[in-house]
């Protein structure tokens, strides 16, 4: 074992030690967004865009130990899905592919649950009435009418776009992969600016289908570089080069990942913004570290292997709460949306979710993950 690897197996203990905590706190219930004060609540119903990371998170401790009381307890969260798409509630909004792809597709692979692989077909079905013409991609947020978000959409949507590669691939429809490649490839045409940095969110002229402007809504500035979009599109890119073979988003990953690995502070954790460095005062995003660790090992080759093993390593060194029993968090110090003040300097759910994902990459060689 390296110096990094000897890491591992504690910081996976720890994990599912509060993983187990959770479980019992929370049953068939959701955790918030973000912790307060280190710890989540429970928030009213399945709603928002980041449950599916929860049984996300249940779904890798099944995979990591084997242990059916794990794949139980994720799989009491299907019916909960099934039902938040067929009465389409609270799912006017591109992250249906977090949101199905956790919740139904892993369960569907793992388990043959019919039901999973149902709903998460018809979520697949209602992301595709948020495809925009002529632009060709899919509406990030909102009512499609509404003029403040006709027309556009953001880097994190590359996280979504496997939903529809899959749908593709059990239907024999190639309407669903058709429309995730366009899509990748207009985020690869005008999110990602000609120096390897990312716009958070883009228009489109919704009537013409011109390329418009790029705007931000959680990053510093419009000009800026939000880090967990930079981190989104490391692994965004990443996934959808893997799912349609098109070297030109492979190049559009590796961009993204030599504008993030340029911006890292001393302790590889990078600050909400890009534009931030050590001295700034501000708050560090660890999501968008783990989010990043996962992108640069799906990318793979020795640079990008070393540099997600500092960043890991920094993260169960300094942000994890192995050391921390009062936080029902996998990890702390990350930021939800600095301009609101939300979730500022808190845990989150899909940081969590994405640093048990890294975790299960480094210890499972092996492990096909499910994006
Ligand atoms: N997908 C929303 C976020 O990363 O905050």
């Amino acid at each position: 074992m390296t110096a990094t690897d000897v890491r591992h197996s504690p910081a996976i203990a720890a994990a599912l030690r509060t993983i187990d905590e959770n479980i019992a706190a929370f049953g068939t219930g959701y955790p918030g967004d973000t912790t307060a004060g280190g710890r989540y609540a429970e928030r009213p119903g399945n709603i928002g865009w980041t449950t599916s990371f929860w049984p996300g998170m249940v779904w890798l401790a099944h995979e990591l130990t084997g242990e059916e009381s794990y794949a139980r307890a994720a799989a009491g969260h299907v019916p909960s899905f099934a039902d938040r798409i067929a009465t389409l509630s609270d799912v006017d909004t591109h992250d249906l592919g977090f949101l199905y792809t956790l919740s139904c597709v892993v369960p569907w692979r793992l388990a043959g649950d019919t039901v999973a692989r149902d709903a998460a077909l018809a979520a697949a079905d209602h992301l595709l009435t948020r495809v925009l013409e002529p632009a060709g991609i899919i509406q990030a947020w909102g009512d499609m009418t509404d003029p403040r978000q006709q027309g556009r959409t953001i880097i994190d949507s590359l996280m979504n776009t496997p939903l529809l590669f899959w749908a593709s691939e059990i239907t024999g429809d190639p309407r669903y992969a058709d429309i995730a490649r366009r899509h990748a490839t207009q985020l690869r045409d005008h999110i990602l600016r000609p120096d390897g940095t990312t716009f958070h969110t883009f228009y489109w002229d919704p009537a013409t289908g011109e390329p418009l402007r790029g705007e931000t809504e959680q990053g510093n500035s419009d000009e800026s570089c939000w880090a967990r979009g930079q981190a989104w599109g490391i692994y965004g890119f990443a996934l959808n080069h893997r799912h349609t073979g098109d070297p030109t988003l492979l190049d559009a990953a590796h961009r993204c990942a030599e504008r993030f690995l340029s911006r890292l502070p001393a302790d590889d954790v990078p600050y909400w913004d890009l534009v931030f460095s050590d001295g700034s005062g501000e708050e560090r995003d660890s999501s968008a570290a783990a989010i990043a660790v996962c992108g640069l090992l799906t990318l793979g080759g020795d640079r990008y292997r070393a540099a997600a093993g500092r960043i890991l390593a920094s993260l169960i060194d300094h942000y994890s709460t192995a050391a921390q029993p009062d936080s029902n968090a996998l990890i702390l110090h990350g930021v939800y949306d600095k301009p609101k003040g939300v979730g500022v300097d808190e845990g989150n759910l899909w940081g969590d979710y994405f640093y048990l994902e890294a975790l299960t990459r480094v210890t499972r060689p092996d492990w096909a993950d499910h994006w």
